[in-house]
């Protein structure tokens, strides 16, 4: 008789208590214990072979004798490329066989869409793929496959299989009966096995539906890809118990209101975790986002332009994974109330904002104790780095004076407490991108200056010292 162990597992952080209580003393969370049973049985889990990274069929296991590291072979991770580039991108250069990923994201930002582009896009190279669905009928499934652009193929062909079914059972067993290459699981919130007595959704569930889903991968080669909801913080619901069970977490982020939405590898056993993809939903589903379009988007202030109508506008050449993007960073200033001034920052940290404008008033003379200050980051981009500081700092002071930073500007730097530019990583990248995206003036940290100027081609490189510096050059 398996001897079995109950523990109390919050559902929000995902750390375990010895026994329940009405607040998670981690993380803090009312009512989010929850009981959690595991067997001590060995035999009743997956096979220890079966959580390995090989899939079994790969022939003998290494022998477990400490081996030199010069001497270990490396893992030649075979791909599957999508085709949906920027998909790809992200996950390290395609779908790996045998893997798992867990894709969370709000309701309606486009998990389903984007994992069923992913479907027919394999579907229509020849692979065969399971599209398994707890929350919506095949019809629905099928209407949305029609709409999406460069699915017809596979909506013609025989490759792309739609199962809809809650029960998990059912389909790992079409899975192993049709041994597809790709097996999409829309939700895991939904899937349940009737064996286990607890509401679909359940932590019990969500980690022994997902413990299946593991085992089948790796005992057939198939790759899963599991659809997570996500709480009201953002986090995957459920979830760093799952996180630690999959190979690869990906996040969908953006904002249903904004254009572009980013996926991005939160873990990844087979890849960076840098790599961004971009998209944009169209009527015929996600669009991927190339630089090409976003620069045509938002090219730096067309010719012409009266600089009036740039002020509080200012571009920045910033990191995204393997790729610099030329984020577009807008402030307006408005009179408030002295001492109850709003803040407000959108795509940027509220905290650098905040600082960012107490170095302006303090170091740069705005007066800016009785505006209101908004900031935001187009397009629904999230922007994390320091080396937006200088852009931002202009655009509010372009926003205060009214004063535009000049047709196709661009400025890089990180702004200390004393209102010095600090230098940025990867220079040389980020002008030539900026330069490449048609910037004609650079403003760089002055410690930089050269190295940017033998990089920047015909484009002005305005070395910056201080943020004060900077705010001369609004014109
Ligand atoms: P969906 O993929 O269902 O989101 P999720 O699975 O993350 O909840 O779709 C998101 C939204 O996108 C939905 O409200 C409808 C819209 N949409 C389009 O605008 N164009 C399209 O081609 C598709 C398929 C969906
Ligand atoms: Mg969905």
């Amino acid at each position: 008789m398996a001897k079995t162990k109950t523990s109390f597992v919050c559902r929000d952080c995902g750390n375990v208590q010895p026994k329940w209580m009405g607040k998670c003393p981690d993380c803090g969370a009312w009512d989010a214990l929850e009981r959690f049973t595991e067997s001590s049985d060995a035999a009743s889990g997956p096979a220890p072979g079966a959580l390995g990274l090989a899939p079994e069929t790969d022939g003998p296991r290494t022998p477990r004798r400490a081996t030199p590291i010069a001497d270990v072979k490396p893992l030649d991770v075979p791909r599957v490329p999508t085709g949906i580039v920027e998909f790809d991108r992200v996950l390290g250069g395609g779908i790996v066989p045998g893997s798992v990923s867990l894709l969370g994201g709000d309701p309606g930002i486009g998990k389903s869409t984007l994992l069923l582009q992913a479907a027919a896009a394999l579907a229509g190279r020849g692979r065969t793929v399971l599209y398994a669905t707890s929350e919506e009928s095949a019809a629905q499934v099928k209407m949305r496959a029609d709409r999406l652009d460069g699915s017809a193929d596979a909506v013609r062909g025989r490759n792309l299989l739609l199962l809809a079914e809650p029960n998990l059972a059912v389909i790992v067993e079409e899975a192993r009966r049709t041994s597809p290459d790709f097996l999409v699981l829309d939700s895991i919130q939904l899937a349940y096995r009737g064996d286990i007595d607890a509401v679909p959704g359940s932590l019990q569930q969500l980690r022994r539906c997902c413990l299946d889903l593991v085992t089948l991968a790796k005992t057939s080669g198939t790759a899963v890809a599991i659809v997570g909801h996500v709480t009201k913080e953002g986090d995957l619901a459920g979830p760093k118990l799952l996180e630690h069970l999959v190979d690869v977490v990906l996040a969908f982020e953006g904002d249903r209101h904004h254009a572009y939405r980013v996926v991005r590898a939160v873990k990844n056993r087979f890849g960076s975790t840098q790599e961004l993809g971009l998209f944009e939903m169209s009527g015929t589903g996600l669009a991927e986002v190339e630089e090409a379009t976003l620069a045509a988007e938002s090219a730096p202030a067309t010719k012409g332009s009266p600089a009036a109508r740039r002020a509080g506008t200012v571009f920045a050449p910033l990191q995204a994974g393997s790729r610099v993007l030329l984020a577009e960073i807008q402030a307006l200033t408005a009179t408030g109330f002295l001492g109850a001034a709003k803040r407000r920052a959108s795509g940027l940290d509220a905290a650098r904002l905040a600082m960012l404008i107490a170095v302006l008033e303090k170091h740069g003379g705005l007066r800016l104790g009785d505006q209101d200050v908004y900031a935001s980051a187009l397009g629904g981009m999230r922007i994390t780095e320091p080396a937006a500081d200088l852009a931002t700092a202009l655009a509010i002071a372009g926003a205060f004076y009214e004063r535009g930073a000049g047709p196709a500007t661009v400025a890089l730097g990180e702004i200390a407490l004393s209102g010095d530019v600090r230098t940025v990583r990867q220079l040389d990248q980020r002008v030539q991108t900026a330069v490449r995206r048609g910037a004609r003036l650079l403003l760089v940290p002055a410690a930089q200056a050269s190295a940017a100027r033998a990089v920047a081609g015909g484009a002005d490189v305005v070395p910056i010292a201080h943020v004060r510096d900077a705010i001369e050059h609004l014109a």
